[in-house]
């Protein structure tokens, strides 16, 4: 990969310690990844923040960093919520173990929020067309599809090199060439809420690294749109998706040097496939298993989707635990959807999830909303995960 004469430089030491070993980090996966250069990005979201993930060795590789970090760059979520961890049974150890790579990645200029769901705290981190280095399958799924961004999905130390830097190597994602579908996947039926995660979850399966590209008879909302590529990021490793009809369009690669434009291809697809409606709704039947815990916000909730669950428990008492994930940003700006949920018993949960916190393991059966969590925790958590509706959720919770 070519560097630049300031890039070569930060290579050898002469802008510090930290810019010396990110950029090492960036010239080594430039060097295997082919890349040309290193390019400019708008932001980075970083993951390896969760102490359950990373242990004392990642504490103290992050805490040895000395430096600031060039783009806005948010954290994913760590292994506790910030101000409950006692309420969830997190052990004082580690909480402070936990508090202490929070503080690392902050004193390197990092926002503190912890979160999958960046997008949904500001608008400020990515538009469409932009480069950046986002580490969470999910939000590299949402960046690439929804937004029309562009990212690859960085490992946690090069997506802080890249926050480091403020560049990453232009390889990947970042290349038209490689933003074309592999797959045609039409379904039948018309699908709404969980429907998408279940969806995600048979065709991530099906597509593994490839680009699907849906025909489907209902819209779905961004919401809808982030279930469906969180399930497939986790039950293969889908990063960009399309829906036919949707922005953003595929790009469309000319054999001659003509600039490229953007209309729906389908000349790189190798499979056409169909998925029933039937099939969707046998991934609710799978690993039937009595709940002993509820979890909703697989991605974190969304303030739309804490909305729906506030009316769906308005005048229930939750019987079941129900644990409710959003960021704590989300939280913060929104009191009344927050009080309304928790007037039932259930929790709403901050800068964690039911997957990175080491709480998820004194669980038996954990029933889920998400197709991306049906697919982690029992890898994840030791526990058995059943798939159900935001209603079959809080039907669960509530005894109905
Ligand atoms: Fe987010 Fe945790 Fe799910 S990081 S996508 S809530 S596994």
């Amino acid at each position: 990969m070519h560097l630049t004469s300031s890039e070569e430089l930060a290579l050898t030491g002469e802008h510090g310690y930290a810019m010396q070993k990110a950029m090492e980090i960036l010239a080594a996966l430039g060097d295997i990844y082919d890349a040309d250069q290193l390019i400019p990005i708008r932001s980075t979201q970083i993951a390896g923040v969760s102490y359950k993930n990373i242990g004392d060795p990642g504490l103290e590789w992050i805490s040895d960093l000395n430096g600031t970090v060039r783009v806005q760059s948010i954290l994913n979520p760590a292994g506790m919520d910030r101000v409950r961890w006692r309420e969830l049974g997190i052990s004082e150890e580690f909480a402070a173990k936990q508090e202490a790579v929070i503080r690392a990645y902050e004193k390197l200029g990092i926002s503190t929020w912890c979160t999958c769901t960046p997008y949904d705290i500001t608008s400020d981190l990515a538009s469409s067309g932009d480069h950046l280095a986002w580490s969470e399958s999910s939000a590299v799924a949402y960046a690439n599809s929804v937004i029309g961004a562009r990212t690859n999905r960085e490992g946690g130390p090069s997506a802080l090199a890249a926050a480091i830097v403020g560049k990453t190597p232009n390889y990947g994602y970042h290349l038209d060439e490689n933003r074309i579908p592999t797959i045609a996947i039409r379904v039948e039926g018309s699908l709404s809420g969980s429907d998408y995660g279940a969806l995600g979850y048979i065709a991530g399966a099906i597509a593994k690294s490839g680009i699907p590209i849906f025909s489907l008879e209902s819209t779905p909302s961004n919401d809808e749109r982030k279930a469906l590529g969180a399930a497939m990021a986790a039950s293969g490793a889908v990063a960009l998706h399309y829906v036919k009809g949707m922005p953003p369009a595929p790009p469309v690669l000319r054999a001659s040097s003509a600039p490229l434009t953007s209309q729906p291809d389908a000349s790189n697809i190798s499979e056409n496939i169909t998925i029933e409606h039937r099939e969707i709704e046998e991934v609710y039947l799978e690993n039937q298993c009595e709940p002993d815990l509820i979890t909703i916000g697989c991605p974190h909730c969304s303030p739309r989707e804490l909305a729906k669950l506030r009316d769906l428990l308005t005048d229930k008492t939750v019987t079941t635990e129900m644990w409710v994930f959003t960021s704590g940003a989300i939280r913060d700006r929104h009191p009344d959807l927050v009080l309304g949920i928790e007037s039932s018993g259930a929790k709403v949960v901050c800068d964690t999830c039911m997957v990175v916190t080491p709480v998820c393991e004194r669980y038996g059966c954990m029933m889920v909303s998400s197709g991306k969590a049906l697919a982690y925790v029992p890898q994840m958590c030791g526990a058995d995960a059943v798939l159900g509706s935001l209603e079959d959720c809080v039907n669960a919770a509530v005894g109905s």
